[in-house]
């Protein structure tokens, strides 16, 4: 375990890797930061459900490819020798860590993927089984970044040097393996010299947007301004937003968008303001099978992160009833446009999302 005070560059950490020699999974402890930058190492299935669900790997994509070195790594670990028992046994650890969030879709579409690998195979020994579940593993990592690299490019399209940007959450490295997804036009914008004002929502009640979002901006020398959840309303008023970039958990094939608790209230206001509001979205995270926003499960997270977590004594009366959904549900016709490593989705919805994926089929 490597735990110490943030020397080199945050940007200059992996989110996620494998350390295969030593059967681990090796995740940055984003509960840590940003005082501590503490690398922790996994090896179990219930270390792994744990580092989930207790949010120290997060973000949509990053859950993805933490979930898919993880069943790899429990997968090397099962003894059994014939197919049948040894695919009942991975079954039974995927399904685990499938119930670590329910929310972001990117878990259970890379441990199906995973699955998949085991089923095309069955025929092969199982030591080959394990060996191309590896590759599909550090596959899903690559194309991670290529993704984010693409959506990066396709959302720069969107805005114009100088431009304000509105952020709500952590859609950015942190949540993914380079770049971010909502932050990935920013970082491009940066390279070339953009000068993006950017705004980042603080995201109650578990601050990623100031813990992680502000960091990592302002360690990658952008213009970044905290400002608190309640605020990107006089922002936008001001005039200061000229677009609002956001990620996603799930995105339903009419367009309705599932992401951190609080992005429907940013898109409500900069719809008042005519701000346009772009969710970054990779294809991994849109979910065709889920027709509307209303067939999405939400999280429910504990009563303490309200209440308690971050401050340094309770913030509320002892047991007064606490209402914490992770996410909520933005309507898509509060969004301009989602932006994927194919391109740009505009309503409706329906169709254009569909030809996303037509898109993604011919390549
Ligand atoms: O609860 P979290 O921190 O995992 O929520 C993360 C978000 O809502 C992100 O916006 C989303 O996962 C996209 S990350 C590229």
């Amino acid at each position: 375990m490597e735990a110490q005070r943030i020397e080199k560059n945050i940007m200059d950490y992996e989110t996620v890797a494998l350390d295969d020699e030593n059967s681990a999974l090796l995740i940055l402890d984003q509960t840590k930061l940003p005082g501590k930058a503490e690398i922790i190492c996994l090896t179990t299935g219930q270390e792994i459900h744990e580092a989930i669900y207790l949010l120290k790997v997060r973000g949509a994509p990053a859950i993805g490819v933490a979930a898919a070195f993880g069943i790899y790594l429990l997968a090397k670990g099962i003894a059994a020798q014939d197919f049948d028992p040894f695919y009942e046994e991975f079954v039974r650890q995927k399904e685990y860590l499938n119930s670590a969030r329910p929310t972001a879709v990117n878990l259970s579409w890379a441990l199906n993927r995973m699955e998949q690998v085991c089923l095309q195979n069955k025929g092969k020994s199982i030591s080959e089984i394990k060996e191309l579940l590896k590759n599909e593993a550090v596959a899903i990592k690559e194309e991670d970044i290529r993704v984010c690299r693409a959506i990066g490019e396709n959302g720069l399209r969107l805005v114009k040097p100088g431009d304000g940007i509105l952020t709500h959450c952590n859609a950015g490295q942190l949540a993914t393996c380079k770049y971010g997804t909502a932050t990935a036009p920013i970082y491009l914008g940066q390279e070339r010299g953009y000068n993006f004002r950017v705004f980042a929502d603080e995201t109650r009640p578990l601050l990623q947007g100031a813990r992680l979002t502000a960091y990592e901006l302002l360690s990658s020398g952008v213009d970044v301004t905290l400002i608190c959840d309640n605020m990107s309303g006089a922002v936008m008023r001001n005039g200061w937003v000229n677009a609002v970039f956001v990620g996603c958990d799930r995105v339903a094939a009419n367009g309705d968008v599932a992401n951190k608790i609080g992005t429907s209230v940013v898109a409500a206001v900069a719809k008042r303001y005519h701000v346009p509001v772009y969710v970054c979205a990779p294809t991994s995270t849109i979910d065709l099978h889920t027709p509307s926003g209303a067939e999405i499960t939400i999280e429910q997270r504990p009563a303490h992160e309200v209440t308690q977590m971050w401050y340094q004594e309770p913030m509320a009366p002892e047991g007064v009833k606490v209402f914490n959904p992770a996410f909520d549900i933005t309507d898509h016709d509060l969004i301009a446009g989602i932006v994927t490593e194919y391109g740009v989705a505009r309503e409706p919805y329906t169709e254009s999302l569909a030809e996303i994926f037509r898109k993604k089929q011919k390549l």
